[in-house]
């Protein structure tokens, strides 16, 4: 099984950077995480461009892929518009579109106390008006300066990581029967 990481942070020591790497190793042996590394080279989307190289590959890359698992901190109480910008350009052409029926999950990680609850929830609300098959669970972790110094070693949040990843899988199994 392959499942495509977007990572809602462009910063080298991303927290959330992080937890798609813990996500890799939590996944174990039979599933491939790959993260989509081009997600800073997208332009801002308008309807009179038409979508540029760096679109086509993010396309490529989640049609490629049996799932998709976004990491998002929360900015202002919402997803970065780097990641928004990204999921409107590949929202369109709706028929077409590569995350129609698509299973996907939210998790994420910010320094404030409420674990970019609020980011996750807007991924998911985009990530289900664009037609994928989401995962209604989040992993909220908040304080990620202390709690992610060390990777993710709670074992609390690594069990929530594991149900979650597990319902991704689950997810892409029911979808593939339907
Ligand atoms: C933030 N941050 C933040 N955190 C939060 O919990 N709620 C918020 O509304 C915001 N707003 C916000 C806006 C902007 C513009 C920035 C740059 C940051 C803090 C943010 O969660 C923190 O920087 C995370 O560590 C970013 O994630 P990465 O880069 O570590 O993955």
């Amino acid at each position: 099984m392959r499942v495509l990481g977007l990572c809602g942070s462009l910063r080298k020591d991303s927290h959330n950077r992080r937890l798609l790497d813990a996500s890799a190793v939590e996944f174990g042996g039979d599933v491939e995480l790959t993260v989509f590394e081009g997600l800073g080279d997208i332009p801002a989307y308008s309807d009179d461009t038409e979508a540029p190289a760096s679109v086509s590959k993010l396309v490529s890359a989640i049609r490629a892929a049996d799932a998709v698992l976004v990491a998002t901190p929360e900015y202002n109480a919402s997803i970065p518009g780097h990641l928004k910008n990204a999921l409107d350009w590949v929202s369109v052409p709706f028929a077409d579109n590569p995350l129609l029926g698509k299973p996907a999950a939210v998790i994420g990680a910010s320094t404030g106390l409420f674990g970019a609850v609020w980011a996750q929830a807007e991924a998911r609300k985009v990530l289900k008006t664009i037609g994928a098959r989401v995962v209604e669970m989040e992993l909220p972790i908040g304080q990620a300066d202390d709690v992610l110094a060390d990777g993710l070693t709670d074992p609390d949040l690594r069990a929530v990581l594991a149900e979650l990843l597990g319902a991704l899988v689950a997810e892409v199994h029911k979808a593939a029967a339907s």
